[in-house]
């Protein structure tokens, strides 16, 4: 059995992640690969019930330490109730984010220290890293502006400030710089079936499907 794949698509709201996700899930399938598509926060029944209680505005405060933790949690979750089975089994993960939004949100946005979200996530992931993260980028004004039109933006991370999410793309662009072999930037301020050709082009360049 060939080993199943990890990957994971990131950026800030707005740059087309979901619709990539699903491109890729397409054209991975449409090679007779088993693909298991999910997201982060989320991605099992009780996870998505984490996912609301982080998501929720207006109930009371949520620290952004409990913030953090329940990022974990879902995590936990997850990769114990759907990752690892569905890697062990073969097929092919593909998660609309995962780790590198925690040290994108809750480091770069809410200033939190990466050390503790290291920690957090030795303890929780072990080993467990994403084989490949496709980071889509997009300058911040022009993603919010794409979310914006897209009828969104109220949940308690959309309706945040513009520098809260330079603060996040900064985030995610040190960690890019930082492991180029892991995390592929792509422009995604083209058409989405350009996007989707450079992504497809990333995948491709790993030589896992040939
Ligand atoms: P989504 O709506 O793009 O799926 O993402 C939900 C929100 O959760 C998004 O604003 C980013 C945020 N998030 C974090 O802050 N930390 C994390 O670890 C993850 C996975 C998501």
């Amino acid at each position: 059995m060939s080993p199943g794949r990890f990957i994971t698509v990131e950026g800030i709201e707005g740059v087309g992640k979901s619709t990539q996700v699903a491109a890729l899930a397409r054209g991975l399938e449409a090679r007779g690969l088993e693909v298991c598509v999910t997201r982060e926060p989320g991605g099992t029944p009780l996870a998505e019930r984490i996912r609301s209680l982080v998501l929720e505005r207006g109930v009371e405060d949520l620290p952004p330490i409990a913030e953090l933790l329940l990022m974990f949690a879902a995590r936990a979750v997850h990769l114990g109730g759907l990752i690892e089975p569905a890697l062990r089994a073969g097929r092919w993960v593909l998660c609309d984010r995962f780790t590198d939004a925690t040290y994108a949100y809750q480091g770069g946005g809410r200033g939190l220290d990466p050390a503790a979200i290291a920690s957090l996530e030795a303890w929780v992931q072990g080993a467990r890293r994403p084989d490949l993260t496709l980071l889509l980028d997009l300058p911040v004004a022009r993603a919010l502006e794409r979310a914006r039109r897209r009828g969104t933006g109220t949940d308690r991370f959309e309706s945040q400030r513009l520098e809260f999410f330079e603060r996040v793309r900064r985030a995610y662009l040190e960690r890019a710089a930082r492991e180029p072999e892991r995390i592929v930037v792509i422009d995604a301020a083209g058409a989405p079936e350009a996007v989707a050709r450079a992504v497809a082009r990333a995948i491709e360049e790993r030589g896992w499907t040939s």
